[in-house]
């Protein structure tokens, strides 16, 4: 991990870090050091596609920054990038993905309607779980991706992303039915099953549509 990697880690672990000035400068090239939390879409989605932060940079074959509505009401966070994605750059591109779209139209909504993002913005080797140091090392982009959409809900799909999202180890079942926040972005958050779960257990489907449902009227209710 690189040096900024690092200390972004040690940061987020509320572990104190004492940068020395002359490192800091040699390790921080100048179009970086303007903090992530001011970056507009353009310079956003440029220090996406350059990251070095972790790992999983050496085995990309291209992230896969987000699409969509850049002011939607409803934005949807998965896991992470599967082979199709890392493949085209764009999330939910897979057979997960076209489920994904046919939950949304069920709903009234097609995916232009929607920004659709994901934890971790490059895939994982075999599709493995992404790791702590990983999702901390993207986490700053997901986050100003949210504070500049602005969206009214975020969708949060499946164990990981809602684990992630929430900073909790409940399962999804126990986690859906009801509206959290997000707690880095003040943004109401629901949560639901992963499609990609969904299509190894199609009997779980009925109770994704009743989250789809109280979505479409907990989104009709804010904008009253
Ligand atoms: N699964 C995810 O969580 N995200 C994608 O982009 C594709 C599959």
């Amino acid at each position: 991990m690189s040096n900024v990697g690092k200390i972004a880690y040690l940061q987020a672990m509320d572990i104190p870090v004492w940068i020395n000035k002359t490192t800091q400068e040699k390790d921080i090239p100048p179009e970086k050091a303007t903090s992530i939390t001011d970056l507009d879409w353009e310079t956003l989605a440029d220090r996406v596609r350059h990251c070095q932060q972790c790992g999983l940079s050496q085995s990309r074959k291209q992230t896969v920054f987000g699409t969509g509505n850049l002011q939607a009401e409803l934005m949807i966070i998965g896991e992470a990038p599967g082979a199709e994605e890392d493949r085209q750059g764009l999330p939910f591109v897979g057979r997960a993905g076209q489920l994904l779209t046919n939950m949304l139209n069920a709903i009234g909504l097609d995916r232009e309607q929607v920004y659709i993002a994901n934890i971790l913005k490059c895939r994982p080797p075999g599709n493995r779980d992404p790791q702590p140091a990983e999702v901390i090392a993207c986490n700053d982009y997901l986050n100003r991706q949210i504070a500049l959409v602005q969206p009214r809900l975020i969708l949060s799909l499946g164990g990981i992303s809602a684990k992630n999202l929430l900073q909790t180890d409940q399962p999804v079942g126990r986690l859906r039915g009801r509206v959290h926040q997000h707690l880095a972005t003040r943004t109401d958050l629901m949560v639901t099953y992963h499609p990609a779960y969904l299509l190894r257990r199609p009997e779980e489907k009925s109770k994704t549509w009743k989250d789809l449902q109280q979505i479409i009227s907990h989104l009709a209710n804010r904008s009253i």
